[in-house]
């Protein structure tokens, strides 16, 4: 089905309390069947740098690689709103972020995104207004991996969930159009999505915001190695990849995903 996804409609969504769905992908032939089976959002995600690469963290993701990615999911979109990751060290000052925001744009995306809290204000807000749309990244920050020693829930301690809700805010001030909040505790996810006017995208982070994302080889049960408790596999319940992304579509629509054991506390 082709709907031509835009902010605007995503934020209408929020308003009407209509849940958003997101997948990552990487190629055209997934972004095709996902964006006929009615995905709102595809993001080609750094978790490329793992699910593609076979490597243990985002971190040796290039632009290139995204670029690439994105102008093959661009090809095969059929109307979902497409969203490119900045990878690692690619947006460390506004200049840098700019340049290279630019060139994922010009691959196809219709939004970047970037992660971090208030030391991006600046970054984003130029962005705005030179026209690139932004969707900011908090909670587990996988870029960060080797700051916070590991892949760690984040926000358990209220100091730490105070700060993530001031800096959810303030990146809706300076200009994102959307926010993905990974790996939180469900309270904390909720409180952020009620604060916040723009949509908030959660994985592992409860069934209160005001959509989901699943990066696509965990939906389809092919990720190797460690499974997150945060994921379904729809493949194995379905057998058949359109069910699959059909099913889990239905889901985040009827609020029955993610559910208590894909959450944290
Ligand atoms: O890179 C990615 O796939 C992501 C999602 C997990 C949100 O950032």
């Amino acid at each position: 089905m082709k709907k031509n996804m835009t902010s605007t409609k995503l934020i209408a969504k929020k308003l009407a309390g209509e849940k958003i769905s997101a997948l990552t992908a990487y190629d055209a032939s997934f972004a095709g069947v996902f964006s006929e089976q009615g995905v709102d959002v595809i993001l080609v995600g750094d978790s490329l740098g793992m699910v593609l690469q076979g490597h243990n963290s985002t971190i040796p993701v290039t632009l290139e690689d995204i670029c690439y990615h994105t102008r093959c999911v661009y090809a095969g979109n059929k109307g979902s709103l497409l969203i490119a990751d900045m990878p690692f060290m690619t947006y460390s000052t506004p200049q840098q972020t700019w340049d290279n925001a630019a060139k994922l744009m010009q691959a196809g995306a219709n939004m970047v995104k970037l992660e971090g809290g208030k030391w991006l204000l600046e970054s984003i807000a130029g962005l705005n207004e030179r026209g690139i749309p932004v969707c900011a990244h908090v909670g587990l920050t996988p870029q960060s991996v080797n700051v916070f020693g590991g892949y760690k829930v984040q926000g358990r301690e209220e100091e730490q969930a105070d700060n993530i809700v001031q800096e959810s805010i303030a990146l809706e001030a300076a200009g994102a159009q959307l926010l993905v909040i990974e790996c939180v505790p469900s309270g904390l996810a909720k409180r952020i999505s009620e604060a916040l006017t723009i949509p908030v995208i959660g994985i592992g982070a409860g069934v209160d915001c005001d959509g989901q994302i699943l990066v696509m080889h965990d939906l389809l049960g092919i990720s190797s190695g460690y499974i997150p408790k945060f994921s379904k596999n729809y493949m194995s319940l379905t057998g058949d990849i359109h069910k699959a992304t059909a099913a889990y579509v239905d889901e985040v629509s009827k609020g029955l995903f993610p559910g208590p054991e894909h959450s944290f506390e």
